[in-house]
């Protein structure tokens, strides 16, 4: 199938090599032409484990194609468009500027029959509102959320837990959704969920999603500042919980909690769109799900002050991870740049060390120390921590090496990602978050 992709972020761009990887003819279009450049070389303008690869085959073999020209969209039969929703300048409110471009640019090339299918994490009533805009083309407007994880995108695109498709009602929903089905074919064959719905319920499929996930992480976040006054274990306690199957271990990962391009902003736009729906009191505890994250990132911050004797100024603090979670270069509203920075702020000498986002991080934070080589990072600190959970620090981080770089014994395990015991064992002083 001929398929057109809107916006070659994170989103788009995975999308396009996705939809080429399993057999589609797609174009994928983007007003920024760095972006472009690479994206017909074949190369990644970002960090994707497995995305080089697909990119490269797709544009090799001539069904992957990138261009600024909105034009190329003209014969597609879909259309998907998965341009950014930032937070606004000024306010919580997911900004619809890229959006309603992108809308405005690519309705001119629709033709009867287009499926035009939204992928952008929007506020709820978005999709009821650029319908009959769709419409007045012959083209017809679905919302298709996107649930895929940073690190993990290619796999969620190509086989996810499940499809979600808001279509109007009606005969021409029923089309646009067979047609989105065709599209997912190798997906929906393997007997993955497909949930055809209305445009609100698609809409909130991905906010609720977004806001679950936030709610859970700030929960354990909050067990584990309940921990820190009684003398509990977080990870004990999250373990526990987490074999009852209706809780589930995952995302019980207390640490310096969420960041990135998606759960701070969505859960943030979910609570403004719900006090313009006269609603805001239904999801206040989303509020204090941001406050609550938030919280921990002061928590680390405060750890190494005190470890420190109350005093950072000019003392060395090695920086383990700069992006917001492993497996990606993203630093977007990254708890660990953030805790770093405001280290810095203090007057520490602080310097900071990751294995992909080091020239992200430099670009919007240039006042930080980075150094690609972890060991000399390392190397003389007086406290190490732990902000990102890379296998590098994780993994392949015995305390012994790292006894043999610094005299410091002190380490801060802002992910409760390293064995405490075995740090402790080699004569470290380990602090973990919501840990004795
Ligand atoms: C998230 C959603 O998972 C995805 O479905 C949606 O499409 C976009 O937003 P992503 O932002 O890529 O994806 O990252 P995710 O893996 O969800 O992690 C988000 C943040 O939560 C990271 O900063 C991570 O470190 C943190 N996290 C995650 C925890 O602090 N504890 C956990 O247990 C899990």
């Amino acid at each position: 199938m001929k398929l057109s992709v809107i916006g070659c972020g994170y989103l788009g761009a995975v999308h396009a090599a996705a939809m080429a990887s399993i057999g589609h003819e797609v174009v994928g279009i983007d007003i920024d032409q760095r972006k472009i450049d690479a994206l017909t070389k074949g190369e990644a303008p970002f960090f994707e484990p497995g995305l080089p690869e697909i990119l490269a085959e797709g544009v090799a073999s001539g069904h992957l194609t990138f261009t600024t020209d909105m034009a190329a969209a003209r014969g597609a039969a879909v259309h998907f468009v998965g341009v950014g929703t930032p937070q606004q300048k000024d306010g919580y409110a997911a900004d619809l500027t890229y959006v309603n471009a992108a809308f405005d640019g690519l309705l001119p090339y629709l033709s009867e029959g287009d499926i035009v299918a939204g992928k952008s994490t929007v506020p709820v009533g978005t999709a009821a509102g650029l319908a009959p805009r769709v419409g007045a083309t012959g083209a017809t407007l679905v919302w298709n959320p996107e649930f895929l994880r940073e690190g993990w995108a290619v796999q969620d695109t190509i086989d996810p837990d499940r499809l979600v498709a808001g279509v109007p009602a009606g005969a021409e929903g029923d089309r646009a959704a067979s047609i989105l089905r065709d599209v997912y074919h190798p997906s929906v064959a393997k007997g993955t969920p497909f949930i055809v719905t209305d445009y609100a319920t698609a809409e909130l499929v991905k906010v609720a999603a977004n806001a679950f996930l936030a709610t859970k992480i700030s929960f354990i976040n909050a067990m584990a500042e309940i921990a820190e006054v009684t003398g509990a274990d977080v990870t004990q306690l999250a373990d526990a919980i987490g074999h009852d199957a209706r809780i589930g271990r995952r995302f019980l990962g207390a640490g310096i909690g969420f960041g990135g391009g998606c759960l701070p902003k969505d859960i943030r736009a979910f609570s403004a769109r719900a006090e313009e729906l006269g609603k805001g009191e239904s999801v206040a505890f989303l509020r204090e799900i941001d406050a609550i994250n938030l919280r921990r990132r002061d928590r680390a911050v405060q750890l190494a002050v005190d470890a420190l004797g109350g005093e950072v100024f000019e003392r060395k603090i090695a920086v383990l991870g700069a992006a917001f979670k492993p497996h990606s270069d993203d630093i977007r509203d990254s708890p660990a740049l953030d805790v770093a920075v405001r280290l810095h702020g203090l007057g520490a000498s602080v310097r900071v060390t990751d294995p992909e986002a080091i020239a992200n991080a430099r670009r919007i934070h240039p006042q930080l120390t980075y150094v690609a080589d972890r060991d000399e990072a390392l190397r003389d600190a007086d406290v190490v921590i732990v902000v990102t959970e890379w296998d590098e620090y994780r993994r392949q981080m015995p305390p012994e090496h790292v006894s043999t770089l610094t005299e410091g014994r002190i380490i801060i395990d802002g992910r409760n990602c390293l064995d405490a015991a075995a740090w402790r064992a080699a004569g470290w002083t380990y602090y973990g978050m919501g840990r004795p």
